[in-house]
Order: C-alpha cells, then sequence, then structure tokens
C-alpha cells in the first residue's frame, strides 16, 4: 500500500502519518525533512553567489538515513527549507530519493507538499490535511516552546504565512490539493481524533479499492 499525505506547515499532517505508518506497519518519510536538512546546509550561505550552487550539492549528497528531527524543526530552518525548494535542480535530487523510498516492499506512506501531486500520483490513497493559520500557528509555538526555544505565536503566525504563499507560488513545484486527494481539515480535531478520521478515510477508500478489484 503506498499513502501520499500532503498539508501545510503545523497542519498535523506529520502525526497523522507516523500514526498510520505505525497501524499499518508501513515505512514513513517526512519529506519536508529533506528540505530542511538541505535549508540547514546552507542556512549561512544565502548572500553567497554560489548559494544555489551549493543547496545543489548539498540535495546530492544528502544523507537521507541521518535526518535530525530535533535539530531540523526549528521555524528558521523551515523558512530555509523553503527557500532552497524553489531551485529546480535540488527538487529533481530530492525526488530521486522519495521515489526510491516510495518502492519499499512493505509498503510506504511519505508526507510532504507535492507527494499526491508530482510524487506518487499512483498513491492507493491521497489525504490533503489542512487547518486555519490561526491553529496551525498556535500548535507550532506551543510545540516550540514546550522545548524551551524563544519564539512567539505573533513570529511563527507571519512565518507560517509566508512558507504558505512561498509554497503555493513556488515556480519549481507549486503545491496544491491534488484533485483525488482527500480533504482533511483538523482545526476543530485533537490528535486522537485525527488520526482515527485520516484512519477511517483510508479504510474506506482501499475497501472500495478491493471491491472494485473483484467485480
Ligand atoms: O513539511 P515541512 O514544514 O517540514 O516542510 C518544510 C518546507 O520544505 C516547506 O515549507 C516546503 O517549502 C518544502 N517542501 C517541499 N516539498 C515537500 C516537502 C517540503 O517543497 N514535499
Amino acid at each position: 500500500m503506498l499513502i501520499a499525505v500532503d498539508g501545510p506547515a503545523a497542519s498535523g499532517k506529520g502525526t497523522i502519518a507516523k500514526r498510520l505508518a505505525a497501524h499499518f506497519g508501513l515505512a514513513h518519510l517526512d519529506t519536508g525533512l529533506l528540505y530542511r536538512a538541505v535549508g540547514l546546509a546552507t542556512i549561512d550561505d544565502w548572500e553567497r553567489e554560489d548559494f544555489e550552487a551549493r543547496a545543489i550539492d548539498a540535495a546530492m549528497n544528502l544523507d537521507t538515513t541521518n535526518l535530525d528531527e530535533e535539530v531540523l524543526s526549528t521555524a528558521e530552518v523551515g523558512l530555509a527549507a523553503s527557500k532552497v525548494a524553489r531551485i529546480p535542480e535540488v527538487r529533481k535530487a530530492l525526488n530521486r530519493a522519495q521515489r526510491i523510498f516510495m518502492d519499499t516492499p512493505e509498503g510506504a506512506i511519505l508526507d510532504g507538499r507535492d507527494i499526491g501531486s508530482r510524487i506518487c500520483p499512483h498513491a492507493d490513497v491521497k489525504l490533503f490535511v489542512t487547518a486555519q493559520a490561526s491553529t496551525r500557528a498556535r500548535r507550532r509555538t506551543d510545540q516550540l516552546l514546550a522545548r524551551n526555544l524563544d519564539v512567539t505565536y505573533k513570529d511563527i503566525l507571519a512565518q507560517i504565512k509566508k512558507r504558505d504563499k512561498d509554497d503555493t507560488e513556488n515556480p519549481a513545484g507549486a503545491f496544491f490539493q491534488a484533485p483525488d486527494a482527500h480533504l482533511l481539515d483538523t482545526s476543530e480535531l485533537g490528535i486522537e481524533a485525527a488520526f482515527l478520521a485520516a484512519l477511517d478515510i483510508v479504510e474506506r477508500v482501499m475497501a472500495k479499492k478491493i471491491s472494485d478489484e473483484t467485480r
């Protein structure tokens, strides 16, 4: 089984993808971490003339088996990820790693921005997880404050809105909901309820697929 989960920052897509992976025994890849790792590797290079070349080099040589989620999860690294995500050759190099992962024999679930639309257009199930920007900013602020990071709701909301805009207008790969993706709005849902709603969609889609195939 191949599941594609897309959504904007702090929509809950990562948590949902992790829970679905554990439930179905699928390999899971948070593709945002790939962009974040390249962003972090080049975070001091923005003013350099060879910034793009450095980002491409970092993407081509990225060790995808060694991604430190805690180090990569800051708001600054999120913005750096959005910046390198606009470089077509960076996307090309990272797409290669994602396509290899999606062929994991036991099945896979990938979450990101273009999984259902470009990386896995043939996925068995596609979810588009979203929530209001204010809810997402509140969640992300609470997560970062819990780690004793010095952040404010106002700054995080501004960063989330900037990333939403940059990602939606990204000329190297615009972020949008695939037409056949199932929309899940988590604005009013806690983690457990969001997971159960996602599970319900996956089970219904898979049951229909099996019934169509045996007809
Ligand atoms: O999902 P996360 O917030 O970790 O992603 C960080 C950034 O990486 C996004 O804002 C986006 O610019 C980029 N990204 C992307 N395509 C993906 C995953 C992430 O462009 N599949």
